[in-house]
């Protein structure tokens, strides 16, 4: 079929690309010059696993291109996928300022007589913005929808760092078209993935995006307050999680304890759902509980640092930060827990020394202090601390030997925020190794 795409951030490139890959034609549509040159000469403006291959091969076969001609894009297209930014407002809600935009330029291009398109709403949204937003603006058009064209939301279940895969495998495809023939159009797009299709109705389809990502979101917060527990009692949350998560209905996956939740997704989405639920008037006790215990989840890191150091104050205390992603094998640092880490440890004083292995450059925008030293080496983090925090699980920082550790710093006190390391590796070393979850065993 012949798609476009509207946006050509982290979803759009990837659905791009992967639907090009499944044969179809694709058409990107930016506002960005720069980002249309790089897609053309098929240099991925984002990292994500894989994806620079695949836009070398679907270029080369001229199964896609970018253009900034939002006229030329949809003209030649039969269904048109809104792929833009939702960032969040200040209460939560997402804002859908690009999705109106997006779709006030599908409108304006839209032509009396054309071939009947349906246009497919596939950023995150607050319940209700496809029927009650995006289809009214594409009236505008003079056009009817349901007759003229078609609407329809498709939310997306991309992870960072394995988006084409859970492009190409998902583990389910929900269609919301408007009507029946807007349904049969998109999950035509779908044809040859192997996967249940759902089909309901547009604002069930953005409630499930919301509902999915805040279930999994509220699965963290869940093991990680299981996790203090664990901590006060003495036993190993680790294990614990093992056990839950052998009861199929729960399975094992989204049960490690940690530092928090971080992402681009999980916090805002979990936000926009709680606040849509003070909205209606039934505000959701579990959605702000998971934020609530999301908010105080990183600081126990410094708590667990204090209780080792047996010292309430870390004025000017040397302090080494290993990791800035909000996960490991990805450069993303949007609301990653080493930003609250690393402001708490600078507003008590400490002098922090900090790396990562890619996320460096987007960090330095975040926090800008003459106490804060970012460094790409991990020996020199490591040298004269007197204590260190493990915020991202990256590899690398999982192969660092406690004699390493022991050799390095002054103090060798390590606290591991990701459960990275096998606590037994550390019981032999003189490094005072404490971790999330483990118990003083
Ligand atoms: C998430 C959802 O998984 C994906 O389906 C959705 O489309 C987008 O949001 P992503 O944000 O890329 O994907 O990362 P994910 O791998 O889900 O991790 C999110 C955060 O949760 C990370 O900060 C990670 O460290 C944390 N996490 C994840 C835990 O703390 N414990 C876990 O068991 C799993």
């Amino acid at each position: 079929m012949k798609i476009a795409i509207i946006g050509t951030g982290y979803v759009g490139l990837v659905t791009g690309t992967c639907f090009a890959k499944k044969g179809h034609d694709v058409i990107c549509v930016d506002v960005i010059q720069e980002k249309v040159d790089m897609i053309n000469q098929a240099i991925p403006p984002i990292y994500e696993e894989g994806l620079e291959e695949l836009l070398k091969q679907t270029v080369k076969e001229g199964r896609l291109k970018a253009t900034l001609d939002f006229k030329e894009a949809i003209q030649k297209s039969e269904i048109i996928f809104i792929c833009v930014g939702t960032p969040s407002f200040s209460n939560g809600l997402l804002d859908d300022k690009y999705v109106r935009s997006a779709a006030t330029s599908i409108a304006q291009a839209f032509q009396e007589g054309q071939e009947y398109k349906v246009v497919v709403v596939k950023s995150t949204c607050n319940p209700g913005t496809t029927t009650d937003i995006v289809k009214p603006i594409l009236e505008k058009s003079k056009l009817t929808s349901g007759k003229d064209f078609g609407v329809g939301m498709n939310p997306e279940f991309l992870r960072e760092g394995v988006a084409l895969k859970d492009f190409l495998a998902p583990d389910r495809i929900v269609i919301g078209g408007n009507d029946e023939r807007s349904q049969q159009l998109i999950a035509k797009t779908y044809e040859g993935f192997e996967a249940p299709i759902l089909q309901v109705d547009p604002t069930t389809a953005e409630i499930i995006k919301l509902a999915s990502n805040s279930f999994l979101a509220m699965k963290i917060s869940f093991i990680n307050e299981i996790a203090n527990i664990a901590e006060k009692i003495g036993s190993d949350v680790s294990s614990i999680a093992q056990g839950v998560g052998m009861d199929e209905r729960i399975s094992n996956k989204f049960l490690r304890a940690g530092l928090g939740y971080g992402g681009s997704c999980f916090p805002k989405d979990v936000s926009a759902l709680y606040q849509k639920s003070k909205e209606l008037n039934v505000p959701s006790k579990l959605l702000e509980a998971t934020i609530e215990a999301n908010k105080i989840q990183p600081l126990r890191a410094i708590k667990l640092l204090k209780e080792t150091l047996e010292e309430e104050s870390l004025k000017d205390k040397r302090i080494a930060i290993l990791g800035f992603a909000f996960k490991p094998d990805t450069d993303d640092v949007r609301d990653a827990v080493s930003v609250p880490i690393i402001e708490k440890l600078l507003a008590e004083g400490a002098i922090v020394y900090a790396t990562d292995p890619v996320a460096m450059k987007n960090f330095k925008k975040e926090i800008e202090n003459e106490n804060l030293h970012l460094l790409s080496s991990i020996e020199d983090v490591l040298i004269s601390a007197e204590g260190c925090i493990l915020v991202t699980e990256w590899k690398e920082y999982k192969d660092i030997s406690p004699a390493k550790f022991l050799e390095l710093m002054k103090n060798p006190i390590l606290i591991d925020g990701r459960r990275a390391y096998e606590h037994d590796r550390f019981i032999e070393s003189d490094v005072k190794y404490k971790a999330i979850g483990l118990g003083n065993k």
